[in-house]
């Protein structure tokens, strides 16, 4: 079910050619945190970006942007750990949401990571985030958990979600664990 999703929004991607999703590169660290400060109460701070980017081997940045006058407009990061693709930031500029970006951002990098060999993916997402996780859900990813008091700036819970069979198939380990 995943996989027929992503294939579906890596193609609406492609037909419609506005945006382009490439890797992220220490140049746009600067666009990226001010999409951050617009996003999160807690933005990471220009250090973490280096180290993901630079020091990391684990982890995997993607930037969107448009094709005509070329603006970073969103970010994605996971950290590939064995065949698990722990997605560790998501976020589209306010001024550009609600219009398929994100769609596009999270298919390219379920894509990437199925590439490089993730069977799955998780995350957490705030309780209160309606948004985040209705798309996350139209994605395939379901609940399977509470964090309690995660976020720190406000004690509010964590919703853990997962998604499988990102390369399409069966996963022996994951119905082992369900
Ligand atoms: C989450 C986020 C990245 C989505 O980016 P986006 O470009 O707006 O996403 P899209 O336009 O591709 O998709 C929007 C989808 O979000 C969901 N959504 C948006 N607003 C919603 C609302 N008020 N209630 C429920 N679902 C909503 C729907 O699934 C919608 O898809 P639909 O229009 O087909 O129903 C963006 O909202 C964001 O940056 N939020 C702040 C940071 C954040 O919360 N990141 C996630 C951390 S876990």
């Amino acid at each position: 079910m995943t996989k027929v999703l992503v294939d579906k929004y890596s193609k609406l991607a492609e037909l419609a050619g506005e945006f382009f999703v490439r890797q992220m590169q220490p140049e746009d660290i600067t666009a990226v945190m001010e999409i951050d400060r617009d996003s999160f109460p807690n933005p990471w701070p220009e250090n973490t970006y280096r180290y993901e980017l630079q020091k990391n081997p684990a982890s995997h940045l993607s930037v969107i942007q448009t094709r005509e006058r070329p603006r970073v407009v969103g970010v994605v990061g996971y950290w590939l750990i064995v065949d698990e693709a722990h997605i560790s930031t998501f976020a589209v500029h306010p001024e550009w949401r609600n219009r398929g970006v994100g769609k596009v951002l999270l298919a390219a990098m379920l894509r990437q990571a199925a590439a490089l060999g993730a069977v799955s993916a998780m995350l957490e997402v705030r309780a209160g985030n309606a948004a985040a996780q209705a798309l996350y859900a139209e994605f395939g990813f379901r609940p399977v958990g509470i964090r309690k008091g995660y976020y720190k700036n406000n004690g509010e819970d964590a919703v853990l979600m997962t998604a499988g069979h990102l390369d399409g198939g069966g996963n022996p380990h994951q119905e082992d664990t369900k």
